[in-house]
């Protein structure tokens, strides 16, 4: 290799036309997935304290969203619901007219073309806020569910949540989503959902799987906005363990195994690594979920006058996209496609 002063790397950086005919890595707002959260209600477009910038929006506002969503070029959404009310399965959630399903049903109306992506899981629909059934709120066994030392494996009924699941993303599909994502770390959840859709004929809808998300912190500003926090307990049960990278190979190799047809790995800038490695293992299509507080953080900086949004919002999606992400789902969606305009 040719060393100093022979070679001078910075002979490569002494223009933006220089440097951007050696880029690596582009963005692109065709790689980004807008996170919506749908509520009840009319005309009700209410920002979410700890997420500047993200709202909550009725069904009525969407299709004046969406224009603007497709209007930058950026291809999908997707779509978590608050429901009207919570119980213990969490019925509104594969309810003809759950929030979901009328969102999906009015983005499709107004904008046919955008790709409807719907979050499947329980937590925002259950009163306990967990991502599956538990047994004290199906006659099985309360205490093991009150139990204060974080929460027991006996008290979430994994494959009882199965079906469910299956409903919900049936019922997304009959609304008309295009892709349905699973969050909520239920074993089986994929093969489950996969064979539900099959046998309610909507063998064309395609499952983006939250295949290795984890346990994560960063996550507090979204369970603020969808109203999700488990009500006892936490998520790491079913939730992955920070310290873990192989485990999330093999738990994005059975979600390939049950038919998903995308990879996601969440939360992304602490998990770059994993993202990497998911990419460079399979040859599937992978997903980062620029989280909440990954968001938070850098709208709190600059703020307080700490840290330039823009530059380190591009900065984060740059590096999710060359740790090997092809689609980002992100809360800058709109402002980075603007940012940059097309492709930077
Ligand atoms: C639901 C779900 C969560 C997120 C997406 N889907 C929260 C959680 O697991 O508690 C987090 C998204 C974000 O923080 O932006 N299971």
């Amino acid at each position: 290799m040719s060393q100093f002063p022979i070679y001078r790397p910075r002979r490569l950086r002494m223009s933006e036309n220089i440097r951007r005919m050696v880029r690596e890595t582009t963005l692109s707002a065709a790689d980004f997935i807008y996170p919506l959260f749908v509520v009840h209600g009319k005309g009700i477009k209410k920002e979410i304290a700890s997420m500047p910038g993200v709202y909550h929006l009725s069904v009525d506002l969407l299709p004046q969203e969406v224009e603007d969503v497709a209007g930058l070029g950026i291809p999908a959404v997707i779509l978590f619901g608050l429901p009207a009310a919570k119980d213990p399965v969490g019925a509104e959630n594969f309810a003809k007219d759950g929030v979901v399903q009328q969102a999906t049903r009015a983005i499709k109306a107004a904008v046919p073309e955008l790709t409807v992506i719907t979050d499947v899981c329980l937590c925002e629909y259950t009163d306990h806020g967990h991502c599956g059934l538990i047994k004290g709120a199906i006659g099985g066994n309360p205490e093991c569910c009150a139990s204060s030392v974080g929460l027991p494996d006996c008290c979430i009924l994994n494959d009882e949540t199965l079906p469910v699941l299956g409903q919900v993303a049936v019922s997304h599909a009959r609304a008309g989503a295009d892709v349905v994502a699973p969050s909520g770390m239920m074993d089986g959840m994929v093969g489950a959902i996969r064979e539900a859709l099959d046998d309610a004929g909507y063998a064309h809808v395609a499952i983006l799987s939250y295949a290795a998300k984890y346990a994560s912190a960063f996550y507090g500003p979204f369970r603020e906005a969808a109203e999700s926090p488990p009500q006892f307990g936490d998520r790491r049960t079913y939730q992955m363990d920070p310290a873990n990278a192989r485990e999330a190979l093999r738990e994005v190799a059975l979600d390939i195994q049950e038919g998903a047809d995308m990879v996601m790995v969440k939360p992304a800038l602490p998990y770059l690594d994993i993202i990497r490695q998911v990419r460079d293992a399979f040859d599937y299509p992978v997903a980062a979920y620029n989280v909440s507080g990954e968001y938070a953080m850098i709208k709190a900086a600059a703020r307080m006058g700490w840290l330039d949004e823009r530059n380190a919002a591009l900065e984060s999606l740059i590096a999710i996209k060359r740790a090997g992400a092809d689609a980002i789902l992100t809360y800058w969606a709109k402002d980075a496609a603007r940012w940059i305009g097309g492709v930077a």
